[in-house]
């Protein structure tokens, strides 16, 4: 399954939101750094100990046609046990000009094959460049939103934009993921006034998030985490989400094995 996660204008910590999640992911998955003004994980998370131009790269190989086949190279460990894969974003969001997003959509949803899933980092709707063909094309898109008025406003328009010019036949369910409840709506409030499910929410945790945007040292608590704990609840309800709206245009699948329960570095 491919689900698109973007933020709206004033959320906070989409990239960090879609880590969280890619890592607490239970069955195997690849965060795609998709976002036009560049790729943070490894420079972030990775602590900058590996450069990589993924999407970069590969959208060179898409225009010789071979996307498909090259993908696989271009994805690095995200964990120790290697079920999370990260294909790296842009290391210049020049590049994103030159991205040609309906083969990339399709060769993303090719990976999503039955057995891995892909979470697509979007970025910021409405950016130049937004790679719209991969909100058309995945099963579920989950705007990310703070909850004071602001973001909710923003989110509440992204939506509207979503549904009236982004969205083609065919695209998924959209979802809202909460970053920070209480400040001070609450999901349940928030969910009402969008008018659309809300998959859940991760809450204020600037220690953890530190981690996942800065990579500062993870600690063995890590996995237990507030921030780390409601990502493993919000994967599951997202699987579940997604899989639920995509169950009649694809056969049932069976979840594998735990969810990741450590950090660990990035790996080639
Ligand atoms: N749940 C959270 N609690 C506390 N701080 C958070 C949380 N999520 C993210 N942050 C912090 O917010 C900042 C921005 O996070 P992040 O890079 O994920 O945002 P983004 O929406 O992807 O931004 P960009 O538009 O630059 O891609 C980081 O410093 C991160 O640590
Ligand atoms: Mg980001």
């Amino acid at each position: 399954m491919l689900i698109a996660v973007l933020s709206a204008k004033g959320a906070p910590g989409v990239t960090t939101a879609a880590l969280a999640l890619a890592l607490s992911w239970p069955r195997p998955v690849v965060l795609a750094e998709l976002d036009p003004a560049g790729g943070d994980v490894l420079a972030g998370y990775g602590r900058g100990e590996q450069a990589a131009d993924g999407l970069g790269e590969l959208s060179l190989a898409a225009r010789r046609g071979d996307v498909i086949a090259r993908l696989d190279a271009h994805l690095l460990q995200l964990d120790q046990a290697g079920r999370a894969r990260l294909l790296p974003g842009l290391a210049d969001p020049t590049g994103a000009a030159h991205v040609d997003w309906s083969r990339m959509a399709g060769a993303l949803d090719a990976i999503g094959d039955g057995t891995t899933d892909v979470l697509a980092d979007c970025g910021r709707l409405r950016t130049e460049h937004f790679p719209t063909p991969v909100v058309s094309q995945a099963a579920a898109v989950v705007v990310v939103t703070g909850s004071n008025l602001r973001a909710v406003r923003a989110a509440s328009q992204a939506i509207a934009h979503l549904r009236r010019e982004e969205a083609e036949p065919g695209t998924g369910p959209v979802a809202v993921m909460v970053v920070a409840p209480g400040e001070p709506y609450t999901e349940r409030e928030i969910g009402d006034a969008l008018a659309v499910p809300v998959i859940g929410a991760l809450p204020r945790d600037a220690k953890t998030a530190a981690v996942l945007s800065d990579g500062a040292p993870a600690g063995r608590g890590f996995a237990q985490t507030a921030l780390m704990r409601a990502a493993q609840s919000v994967a599951a309800d997202l699987v579940a989400f997604s899989a639920s709206r995509q169950a009649v245009l694809a056969p049932a699948w069976s979840a594998s094995a735990d969810p990741v329960d450590s950090a660990g570095p990035i790996r080639g």
